[in-house]
C-alpha cells in the first residue's frame, strides 16, 4: 500500500514538474507558447509555418489575442512585438540596443569570432559603427558628393550597356541573356560596385568583376538559408555539429567563408601598396588605425584586419542583396500592374526627358516614383521579422518585466500591415504617400523600412539614393515585363530568409 502511495506521489510530482517546465517563464513576462525541452516555444513556430516564421507569429498572436508575445527561443527568453506602435517603442528603447550572440552571427568569421557591425554590441559596435560611418562619408557614403554620383552614373551606364549590347565577359552571362535579366540577383554586382567605390575611392573594372558576381551569389545564399530567429543551429548548437547539412549550417557557413575570403583579398591588395603618408581611401585610413594601435601596443583596440573585413562585409552585404531585391519587388509589382510602370515613365519623361540621366536633384520633382519606392518597401517588407535586438539590462516594457539577455524581435512586416495605421494595408497603393495635388504628404517615410533608433540601418541614405537613381535610369531606358508565356510570381510565393526575396526568375527587358 505504501509503495502504491509513493508511486502515485512520484507520478504527481513528475506531472507537476512537466507542467511547471512547460509553463515556466520569467516573472511577469508576456503570454505565449509553452516551453518544450531544447526548443522552447520556437517549436510551435516551426510547426505552424516553418518557411515563414513571421506568419507563424501572426497566428500565435491571434491565438493569444495580443500583439506582444513572450516565449523561449531555445534557452533564450524572447519577446516579439507584432504591431506598429510597440515595434517603434522597442526600436527607440535604448535598453534594447544589444544583439544576441548567436552562431548565425559568428559563422561569418573563419574562427567563429564575433566581429563586424550587425551582430556586435556595446563598445566594439559603438566605436566601429561610428568610425565606419564617419569616414565613409568622406568618400560620399550617405551624403551628396559629386565624385561618387558621377561614378554611380558610369556604373549605371555600364549596366544598361550590358542589357542593350549583351554580355561582354563570361561572368556576365549568368545574369544577362537575350535582353533578359536574372532576378533578384542581376542588379547586385552594380550596387556592390557602387558601395565598393566608397571603400576604395574607385570601382572595380567591369572585366574584373567575376568575383563580385560570385559574392552576390553567396550573399543571396546566406540571406535565403538563414533567418532572423537564427535558425535551429543558433539555438541548439549541437544541431550544427550533428546535422550540418540538413540544418543548412554548412551552406550558410560555406557562403560566408567565401565572402570573407573575397573581402580579405580585396583588403590585402590594398595592404600591398599601402603608404602611410598617403591615404588613398577608407581602407587605407583603417589600416593606419590598425598600425597605430600596434605601434602603441594597444591590446584592447578593436581595430584589426578581421574586424575591417567583417565591417566591409556588413556594409557591402545589403548592397549586394537588399537593394537588388527591393528593385525586384518593384518590377514584380509592375508585372502585375503595368500602370505603375507607365506612371513612373511619364514622370521621368516629364522631369528628365531622354537627353540625360536622372540625378538626385530630380528626386524632389518626382513624387510618384518616390511614393512607389516607399510603398514597395512597406508592401513587401524586406526584413519581415526585423533584426533581433537584445535587452542589455533588466528592464520594464509595456508593463512587463524583461530580463537582461531577452531577445527582442520588432516584427516589421506586422507593423507595415497594421490596420490601425494603414488604410488597405494589403494593397499596393503608392498614392497613400501623396496629397491631393500629387505631392509627397510627408518629407519623411513614416513606415520605417530601415528600422529606427540607435540601431537604424547604417545605409539608409545610400540605399534610398541608389534605389531612386537606378530605378529611374532603368525605366528611362527600358520597359519590363515577364517573358512570353511566363506568369509573374505572386507576392505570396516569395521566399523568407533573413530578408524576403523572390524565387530566381528571368525578366524581359525592352528598349523604349
Ligand atoms: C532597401 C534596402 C535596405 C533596407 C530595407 C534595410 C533595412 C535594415 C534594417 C531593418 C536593419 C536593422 C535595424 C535594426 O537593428 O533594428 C538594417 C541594419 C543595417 N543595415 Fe540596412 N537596409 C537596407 C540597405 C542597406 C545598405 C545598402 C547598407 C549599406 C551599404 C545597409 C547597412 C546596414 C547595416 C550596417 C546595418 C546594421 C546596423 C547596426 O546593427 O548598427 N543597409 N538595415
Amino acid at each position: 500500500m505504501i509503495s502504491f502511495i509513493l508511486l502515485i506521489a512520484c507520478f504527481i510530482i513528475f506531472i507537476y514538474s512537466i507542467y511547471v517546465y512547460l509553463f515556466s517563464k520569467p516573472v511577469n513576462f508576456p503570454p505565449g507558447p509553452p516551453n518544450v525541452p531544447f526548443f522552447g516555444g520556437y517549436i510551435f513556430m516551426l510547426l505552424l509555418n516553418y518557411n515563414h516564421l513571421h506568419r507563424a507569429v501572426n497566428r500565435i498572436c491571434k491565438f493569444y489575442k495580443t500583439t506582444v508575445i513572450g516565449f523561449y527561443l531555445g534557452e533564450w527568453p524572447c519577446i516579439v512585438l507584432n504591431d506598429s506602435e510597440n515595434v517603434k517603442k522597442a526600436l527607440f528603447h535604448r535598453d534594447f540596443d544589444g544583439r544576441p550572440d548567436i552562431l548565425m552571427g559568428r559563422l561569418r568569421h573563419p574562427n567563429l569570432d564575433l566581429r563586424g557591425i550587425f551582430f556586435t554590441e556595446g563598445d566594439i559596435w559603438h566605436e566601429q559603427r561610428r568610425y565606419t560611418l564617419r569616414y565613409l562619408r568622406d568618400f560620399g557614403f550617405g551624403r551628396r558628393y559629386d565624385l561618387l554620383e558621377k561614378e554611380i552614373e558610369i556604373q549605371i551606364a555600364q549596366y544598361l550597356d550590358i542589357i542593350k549590347n549583351g554580355p561582354k565577359y563570361p561572368h556576365e552571362n549568368k545574369y544577362f541573356k537575350d535582353g533578359k535579366v536574372l532576378l533578384p540577383m542581376a542588379f547586385g554586382p552594380t550596387f556592390g560596385n557602387c558601395f565598393i567605390t566608397c571603400l576604395l575611392n574607385e570601382p572595380i573594372a567591369r572585366e574584373d568583376m567575376a568575383d563580385l558576381y560570385t559574392a552576390v551569389d553567396n550573399a543571396f545564399i546566406f540571406q535565403r538559408k538563414t533567418d532572423n530567429y537564427g535558425r535551429l543551429y543558433s539555438l541548439i548548437e549541437e544541431v550544427a555539429k550533428y546535422f550540418p547539412v540538413m540544418s543548412d549550417y554548412t551552406v550558410a557557413r560555406d557562403a560566408s567563408v567565401e565572402l570573407y575570403t573575397y573581402f580579405t583579398n580585396l583588403i590585402n591588395e590594398q595592404v600591398k601598396t599601402f603608404d602611410e603618408t598617403h591615404e588613398r581611401h577608407f581602407i587605407d585610413m583603417y589600416i593606419n588605425k590598425i598600425r597605430q594601435a600596434e605601434l602603441n601596443g594597444d591590446k584592447e583596440s578593436h581595430f584589426s584586419y578581421d574586424q575591417l573585413t567583417l565591417a566591409c562585409i556588413d556594409f557591402s552585404f545589403p548592397a549586394l542583396s537588399a537593394l537588388s531585391t527591393t528593385i525586384t519587388f518593384l518590377f514584380q509589382q509592375i508585372c502585375h500592374e503595368s500602370e505603375v510602370q507607365q506612371k513612373i515613365q511619364a514622370e521621368i519623361d516629364h522631369v528628365v526627358g531622354q537627353g540625360r540621366f536622372p540625378t538626385l536633384d530630380d528626386r524632389i520633382n518626382m513624387p510618384y516614383t518616390e511614393a512607389c519606392l516607399r510603398e514597395i518597401m512597406r508592401y513587401e517588407t524586406l526584413v519581415p521579422s526585423g533584426l533581433p535586438h537584445k535587452a542589455l539590462v533588466d528592464t520594464e516594457f509595456l508593463g512587463y518585466s524583461i530580463p537582461k539577455g531577452t531577445i527582442i524581435l520588432p516584427a516589421l512586416d506586422a507593423a507595415f500591415h497594421d490596420t490601425s495605421v494603414w488604410e488597405r494595408p494589403n494593397d499596393f497603393w503608392p498614392e497613400r504617400f501623396l496629397d491631393a495635388s500629387g505631392k509627397l504628404c510627408l518629407s519623411k517615410d513614416i513606415s520605417l523600412p530601415f528600422g529606427a533608433g540607435k540601431r537604424l540601418c547604417a545605409g539608409e541614405t545610400f540605399a534610398r539614393n541608389m534605389l531612386f537613381l537606378f530605378t529611374t535610369a532603368f525605366l528611362q531606358a527600358f520597359s519590363v515585363r515577364m517573358p512570353n508565356g511566363v506568369k509573374a510570381y505572386k507576392f505570396s510565393e516569395n521566399l523568407t530568409g533573413t530578408i524576403r526575396t523572390t524565387p530566381d526568375h528571368w525578366l524581359q527587358v525592352t528598349a523604349r
